[in-house]
């Protein structure tokens, strides 16, 4: 079966780099991935140049251009409804939703912490600072709660003693990188 993906980010855009990388025009298995949409809310974002690389131009809708989040949602759900994806995925997407994008779109988001701890904007350095001796990262359906759909996977790791806030934050990048494309894969299968 051909996938059609759409790929939702705000920044840097590492992950939608990686996820460009390891499944679009891919076959895994029995599918064949293709990311049909790049959508960021924000111009000039640095994922715009990463997915130059792979000839995709990325759709910009600016969430300063809109009056409501409401209106930003229904014209995210028109582009995506649009490109004819299946699946939205969340990749550094910094935006609370509402209901109008989450009871229209089938979407998973990649949260840097071992959810339903350290929800929210802050989770690296919380987790970080925090007691807990384990840390990681978890990819979830999104539904109209911030951080809050079940969980579709996690992954752990321990914190050494002497580990920097550098290496921890390189840590969970790299697992975010595994998670985030193994997840896709197992939707499908
Ligand atoms: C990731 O840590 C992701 O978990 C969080 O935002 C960061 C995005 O990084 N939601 P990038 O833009 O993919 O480099």
């Amino acid at each position: 079966m051909l996938v059609k993906l759409a790929i939702l980010f705000s920044g840097n855009g590492s992950n939608l780099e990686n996820l460009l990388q390891k499944l679009h025009k891919k076959k895994i298995g029995e599918n064949e991935f293709e990311v049909v949409l790049c959508l960021c809310n924000k111009p000039g974002a640095k994922g715009i140049e990463r997915a130059r690389k792979f000839n995709l131009e990325s759709v910009i809708i600016d969430h300063t251009k809109f009056l409501s989040r409401e209106d930003f949602d229904k014209a995210l759900v028109e582009k995506i409804g649009q490109s004819g994806a299946q699946l939205s995925i969340l990749a550094g997407f910094m935006r609370i939703l509402s209901p109008v994008f989450t009871s229209n779109v089938r979407a998973i988001n990649l949260h840097p912490s071992l959810l339903p701890l350290f929800k929210g904007a802050n989770a690296i350095e919380e987790s970080f600072k925090s007691d807990m001796k384990v840390a990681g990262v978890s990819v979830h359906w999104v539904n109209e709660e911030l951080d809050s759909g079940k969980i579709i996977a996690q992954k752990a790791f321990e914190k050494t003693k002497n580990m920097s806030f550098t290496e921890f934050e390189s840590k969970i990048h790299a697992l975010e990188y595994e998670i985030l494309p193994q997840s896709v894969v197992e939707i499908f299968s």
